[in-house]
C-alpha cells in the first residue's frame, strides 16, 4: 500500500510517499522546501508570504516526490493532507493541491491532524530506505512540543487521544522563538538557542545557577505555562545589558533558559509515567529535535522498568510531509472499505482548519 502526503501548514512546503507493507513503513521519497530564509528577514513566519511561497512551490515538491519514488500516479492507493492546526494561508494551498489531485487521480483522500504527524513520525526509521515496523506499545505517554503546541497527551490505542494537560500561555518552542530574539539570535531562535546552550554545557561541565523559574513544575496537574519564564529572562537582561554583546553571556543565559523549559517538560512527564504507568514515551514537534531534552527523557524513562522511550529520527522532528503520511497510511490500512471509498468525498468538500483539535478526527460510524 502506498500513500502520498502533502503538508504546508506553516513555512516548510512538503510532499513524501511512504509505503506500508506486512506492518512496516518505509519512506520511498520525502521533499521539504524550507521557507526559513525568506521570513528570516521578519523575525517570524509571515502568513501571506508564506501561502505565496507554496503555490509556488507545491507542484515541484510533489512532482520531486513522485520522481524519486520512481513511482507514477497509478501506484499511489491515497492522498493524505494537513488539515490542521496551522496557518489557514499556508494551510488551503496544501489542502486545495490533495483535493485537486485526489479528483484528477480519482483517490481517496485523507485529512491528517499535524500534531498526529508528529507523534506518527516516532514510527519513521532514520535509516534512507529501512523499512521500520510501526510499532507503539500502548498505553503511550506523548509530549508533544512544537512551535505552536505544548499538551501532554495519554494514547490507549492508535488514534484515541486524551489530552492531559496543555500551556496556557506559550508553547515551549514559542518561548525559545521569543528568547533567541531578545538574545539578538538569528530566526529560527529554537535551534540557535540551543546551540549555544548545548557549548557552554560542553565547556563548562553543565553547572546550574538556576537564574530562572520552572513554572507549574510542583502543581499536581499536567498544564505547563512559559510566558512567566520568557518575561523572567527578559528582567534579566535589562539588569544586564552591558552584557548582552558577550557571547560567553548569551551561552550562559541560553543555557540557562534550555535547563528550565527541560526541567519542566521531563518533570511533568515523569508525573504521567508515575500515575499512567505507560509502555511507551515518545517526544514529538520541533522541540523534540533539542539534543539536551531527549538526553534527560532518555535517562528518565530509564528508570521505569516496563517503560520504553523513543523520540522521532532528527530529520522527521522538524515539521515534514512523512510523518504526516506515517498517521495517514496507518489510518488507511485500518479502515474498511466502506470507509475508504466515504473518503472520496473529501476531494470536494475537506476545509482547513486552524485550530484542529486532536481527537477522534475520522471516526466514521459503521
Ligand atoms: O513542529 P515545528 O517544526 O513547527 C510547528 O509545528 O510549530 O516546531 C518548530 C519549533 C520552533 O519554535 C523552533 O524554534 C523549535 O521547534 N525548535 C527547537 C529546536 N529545533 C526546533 N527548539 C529547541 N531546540 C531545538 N533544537
Ligand atoms: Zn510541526
Amino acid at each position: 500500500m502506498k500513500l502520498l502526503s502533502i503538508e504546508t501548514s506553516c513555512d516548510e512546503t512538503a510532499a513524501a510517499i511512504l509505503e506500508y507493507e506486512n506492518g512496516y513503513l518505509s519512506v520511498l521519497s520525502s521533499v521539504v522546501s524550507s521557507q526559513v530564509a525568506l521570513h528570516a528577514a521578519y523575525g517570524g513566519v509571515v502568513p501571506n508570504l508564506a501561502a505565496r511561497e507554496h503555490v509556488r512551490n507545491i507542484i515541484p515538491v510533489v512532482e520531486e516526490a513522485l520522481q524519486l519514488s520512481k513511482l507514477t500516479p497509478n501506484d499511489i492507493d491515497a492522498i493524505g493532507v494537513t488539515k490542521g492546526p496551522g496557518l489557514i494561508p499556508a494551510l488551503l494551498v496544501g489542502v486545495s493541491a490533495a483535493k485537486t489531485l485526489a479528483l484528477a487521480w480519482s483517490k481517496p483522500l485523507l485529512d491528517i491532524n499535524h500534531l498526529e504527524g508528529h507523534i506518527y513520525a516516532n514510527c519513521l526509521s532514520g535509516t534512507k530506505g529501512e523499512a521500520k515496523e510501526a510499532n507503539l506499545p500502548f498505553p503511550l505517554l506523548a509530549l508533544i512540543v512544537s512551535g505552536g503546541h505544548t499538551q501532554l497527551i495519554l494514547m490507549r490505542d492508535h488514534f484515541q487521544y486524551e489530552l492531559l494537560g496543555e500551556t496556557e500561555d506559550d508553547a515551549a518552542g514559542e518561548a525559545f522563538d521569543k528568547v533567541a530574539k531578545m538574545l539578538g539570535l538569528p530566526y529560527p531562535g529554537g535551534p540557535e538557542v540551543a546551540k549555544r546552550a548545548d557549548a557552554f554545557r560542553t565547556k563548562e561541565g553543565n553547572p546550574k545557577a538556576h537564574l530562572f523559574p520552572r513554572p507549574k513544575l510542583t502543581n499536581k496537574d499536567y498544564d505547563f505555562s512559559f510566558s512567566g519564564l520568557k518575561t523572567a529572562v527578559l528582567y534579566f537582561l535589562k539588569e544586564h545589558t552591558e552584557q548582552i554583546a558577550d557571547e560567553t553571556f548569551v551561552a550562559q543565559v541560553s543555557h540557562e533558559f534550555q535547563e528550565a523549559v527541560v526541567d519542566v517538560l521531563v518533570g511533568k512527564t515523569e508525573r504521567a509515567i508515575q500515575e499512567f504507568q505507560p509502555k511507551t514515551v515518545i517526544i514529538a514537534g520541533g522541540v523534540s529535535a533539542n539534543k539536551c531534552l531527549r538526553e534527560r527523557m532518555t535517562e528518565t524513562v530509564a528508570h521505569y522498568e516496563g517503560t520504553i522511550f523513543m523520540m522521532p529520527p532528527f530529520e522527521y522532528s522538524l515539521d515534514n510531509a512523512a510523518m504526516i503520511g506515517a498517521a495517514g497510511i496507518l489510518r488507511f490500512a485500518k479502515m474498511s472499505e466502506r470507509e475508504r471509498e466515504a473518503l472520496r468525498s473529501n476531494a470536494t468538500t475537506l476545509e482547513p482548519t486552524a485550530h484542529l483539535p486532536l481527537i477522534h478526527p475520522q471516526i466514521i460510524p459503521q
